[in-house]
Parts: structure tokens; C-alpha cells; sequence
């Protein structure tokens, strides 16, 4: 059984808690993608986990796999790893040589080119995930394999600041002792995090070989994919269930089933066109009643309406299978509660999605409301089927069912494993 399950809204969906409450079911749990920008909220018998570079399978699967698509701070790894009990005997962690490094030289980067932007700023974590990607691309990257060599990161290092002097003007960086300091804790992370290190996708085809269950972790969410979401508002790597195949070395037709995690309505953090936001008052009771506050940076979200359209073009894009619906219980808690059934221009419908700021311009936009359905989640033993849902809250779950055209297979009522409802057996 390969499983893929990832976002297709501006991430935050819940996607933590969805891998997590599968994850008993798989061997390995694969990240693919993304950095310390990710969030990934796990809550395990009243312990709340947030992972932001380990796999949310971490607590439960005996393989977790960081793969070559992934953009690595091997200093803040390490303590992630720490604030897991027993990881290392428990689990076996494997990183991928040729996922890429992040230091603290591109999390100052990350900030110089947000300010730089000015007016075009696009809020990001400030975790360097760009300037990463970008020294990837421009292939004077640092890889992890790198830092089991003293010599090799500090000439990759040198030629980073080379490349980037002006930027780094007036930083920390511009002095070469302060780089020299770099230098020293990458070595001393990559002599902590040697052991883990392989060439990550040979241990994944041959897990799938021995026929083992896999589930691939998206981290990001389809509208802040780098091609599809709506760039310039979009973080700097592919969030499509497809860029398993780049990020993890595993091939996608292996793939059975795509997994997208849907939030019952949309948040967002950072800049960027979205369409069904709320203001004033109803923002901010929704942002309350779920808690709408960033993982990584602790910045509000913001929130608004539940958006068919951009799902349709999320399920396609992804080839979804089926969807994981999060927050229910948060939706319901509303006085009212909407859906985004279409957009138009000059009472024209569109027949694609805005995916620009000008493309924004001007829209109009069709909504069907919904009646709310309060407060909702398991009885005291924690058991509760579909049935058990008012009829108000299913009415909704069919509704985006039929419109969409495909099967809600888990429903989301909580932070908790047991505030979840499984349709289909997976
Ligand atoms: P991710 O980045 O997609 O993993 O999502 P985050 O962890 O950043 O944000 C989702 C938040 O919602 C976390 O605080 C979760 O504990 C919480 N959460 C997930 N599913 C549910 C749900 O169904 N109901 C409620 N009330 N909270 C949920
Ligand atoms: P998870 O995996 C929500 C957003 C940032 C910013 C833009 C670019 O928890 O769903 P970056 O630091 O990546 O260069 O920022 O992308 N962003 C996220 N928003 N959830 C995330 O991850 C995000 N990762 C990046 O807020 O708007
Ligand atoms: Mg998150």
C-alpha cells in the first residue's frame, strides 16, 4: 500500500494529524518536500508534537525517511529529534546524502530578500528556505553528504558568500570569523547526524520491494506550489503529489492512493490573493475557534470560506483518490457558514481559477450557505461513526462530495487521533 497525502489548500490543513493517524498502518514515512517552513501538529495522548523537519510518522512507523527534496537546518533537526522520546532506538531515522543544507547564513538571506521585495514581500517563514533552493539550483548547494567534510562546506560556504556578498552586506556573515563559526557547527552536526545519512531512495524502492506500506508526507499545500500555486505568494518548492517522484526518488505510478487533506474552510499566512477571505468579526471568531495561529512563526492565519474551485483545480493537479476533511467541528461552531461554489467576471463565470493579483481583480464570487452545525466529536469513549454526525454537517460533507466528485474517506473533528471518523477503511 503507497499512500500520498498532502494539502490542496495554502497548507495547515491538518495534514500532520492525518499522517499520524494513519501511520500505525504503514512501515515508512517518507517527507519529500519543504523545510523548516512546514508545521506539523501531532497530538499523542495529550503531548502535542510540532514537527517541522521530521516526518509526522515519526511517533508510530519503524522506518521515517527525509528525503532528497527536502531543505535541511541539521542543527535544528537534531533537536527536533531530541524532543522525541526514544526516536533512535524506537525508529529508524534515515536522511537522505543529497537533501540540501539550510544554515543560518540563509535564514539571514531569507530576511535581507524579504525586505528587499519591499512592496512585493511575501511574508515568508524567515527559515531560508529560498536561498536554499535557490543555491540548489544555481548548484552551490551544500548537500548533507557535504558535511561530513570539513574542507568541502567551508569552500562551499566561502562560494556562497562570494556569490552573495552584496546581500550579506552588513550582516553577521560579512565577517569571516563569524563564517568560520558556521563552518564548525555544520561539521559538528554532520558528525552527530552521519549515521543517518544513505542514499535514501534505494531504501524506499526496497521497502516497497519487500512489499512494505509507504506513505509519502507532503509538507506546503497546492497553492503555495512553486508552478501551480500563485507565484510570486508561494514558498520556493513543488507541493504536488508528483513531486514525490523528484523528492524522494520513488516513482509516482507506484503511487495507489492520493490522499488530500482539506481544512473545512481556508487559511492562509503570509501574502498573497485569496479569494473567499474574511474580515472584521467573523475573522476573527473563526481564527479563534480554531485556533488559526502559525506552527513555525506563531503569526495569526487568515481565514475565510471553504473555495470548490480551487479544490477542483487541487484534485486534478494531484490526482486526488480521496479527501481527508479536518475541522469540522470548528466550522460548525459558526453562525453561519458559506462555500465558494464559483467565481465570475462582469457576470461571466471563469473558467479558470485567479491565480495572480490582477487575475483577482474584479471577481465576483457565488456562495451557498450552509446551516451550522455546533459542536461536534466523540462520546466519552471515544467512539462515533458517520451517522452519528448531525444531519446539518453531513448535508455539508455531501455536498462538497457531489460537487467535487470525490469521497470524503476521513472526516477530522479534533486534534486527537480518536476525533476521526474513517468512511473508507484504509
Ligand atoms: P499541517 O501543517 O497541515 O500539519 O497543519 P498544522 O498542524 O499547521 O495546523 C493544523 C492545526 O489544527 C493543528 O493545531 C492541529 O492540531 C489542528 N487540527 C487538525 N485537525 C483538526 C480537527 O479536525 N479539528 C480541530 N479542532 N483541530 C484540528
Ligand atoms: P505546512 O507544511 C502554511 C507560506 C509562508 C509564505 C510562503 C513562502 O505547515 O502546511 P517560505 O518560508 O516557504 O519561503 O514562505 O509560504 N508557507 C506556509 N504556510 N503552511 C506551511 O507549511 C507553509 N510553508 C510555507 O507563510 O506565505
Ligand atoms: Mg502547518
Amino acid at each position: 500500500m503507497i499512500y500520498v497525502v498532502l494539502g490542496l489548500q495554502f497548507g495547515d490543513e491538518g495534514k500532520g494529524k492525518i499522517t499520524d493517524f494513519l501511520s500505525d498502518r504503514f512501515d515508512v514515512v517518507v517527507r519529500f518536500n519543504g523545510g523548516g517552513n512546514a508545521g506539523h501538529t501531532v497530538v499523542d495522548e495529550g503531548k502535542t508534537y510540532k514537527f517541522h523537519l521530521l516526518p509526522s510518522g515519526s511517533l508510530r512507523a519503524s522506518t521515517v525517511v527525509l528525503g532528497n527534496g527536502m531543505v535541511i537546518d541539521p542543527v535544528a533537526l537534531i533537536e527536533e529529534m531530541k524532543g522525541v522520546e526514544n526516536l533512535t532506538t524506537r525508529t529508524r531515522v534515515v536522511i537522505s546524502k543529497m537533501a540540501h543544507v539550510v544554515t543560518p547564513i540563509h535564514k539571514t538571506l531569507d530576511s535581507r530578500e524579504e525586505q528587499l521585495r519591499g512592496r512585493l514581500s511575501i511574508g515568508t517563514t524567515a527559515q531560508g528556505i529560498g536561498p536554499t533552493y535557490e543555491d540548489k539550483y544555481a548548484r552551490t548547494g551544500i548537500r548533507m553528504m557535504d558535511l561530513l567534510d570539513r574542507d568541502i562546506i567551508r569552500d562551499k560556504i566561502e562560494t556562497i558568500y562570494r556569490m552573495k556578498e552584496k546581500l550579506l552586506e552588513d550582516t553577521a556573515y560579512s565577517d569571516a570569523n563569524a563564517r568560520e563559526k558556521v563552518v564548525d557547527e555544520l561539521f559538528d552536526a554532520g558528525n552527530k547526524l552521519g549515521k543517518f545519512l544513505q542514499y535514501s531512495e534505494d531504501l524506499i524502492y526496497e521497502e516497497y520491494r519487500k512489499g512494505h506500506n509507504i506513505i509519502f508526507e507532503g509538507a506546503q499545500g497546492t497553492m503555495l506550489d512553486i508552478d501551480f500555486g500563485m507565484y510570486p505568494y508561494v514558498t520556493s518548492s513543488n507541493a504536488l503529489s508528483g513531486a514525490l517522484s523528484l523528492g524522494a526518488g520513488f516513482p509516482f505510478r507506484k503511487v495507489n492512493t492520493v490522499m488530500g487533506v482539506v481544512k473545512a474552510y481556508v487559511s492562509r499566512v503570509g501574502a498573497g490573493p485569496f479569494p473567499t477571505e474574511l474580515t472584521g468579526t467573523a475573522a476573527d471568531h473563526l481564527r479563534d475557534l480554531g485556533h488559526e495561529y502559525g506552527t513555525t512563526t506563531g503569526r495569526p492565519r487568515r481565514v475565510g470560506w471553504l473555495d470548490l474551485p480551487m479544490l477542483k483545480y487541487a484534485i486534478k493537479l494531484n490526482d486526488v483518490d480521496t479527501i481527508a476533511l479536518t475541522k469540522l467541528d470548528t466550522l460548525g461552531q459558526m453562525d453561519e457558514v458559506k462555500v465558494c461554489t464559483g467565481y465570475s467576471r462582469d457576470g461571466k463565470p471563469l473558467e479558470h481559477i485567479p491565480r495572480t493579483v490582477s487575475e483577482t481583480a474584479g471577481l465576483e464570487l457565488q456562495f451557498k450557505s450552509f446551516k451550522p452545525w455546533g459542536k461536534i466529536g466523540p462520546d466519552r469513549d471515544g467512539k462515533m461513526v458517520y451517522e452519528d454526525l448531525p444531519a446539518k454537517a453531513r448535508d455539508y460533507v455531501e455536498y462538497i462530495e457531489k460537487e467535487l466528485g470525490v469521497t470524503v474517506g476521513l472526516i477530522s473533528m479534533g486534534e486527537s487521533r480518536k476525533s476521526t471518523i474513517e468512511r473508507m477503511k484504509h
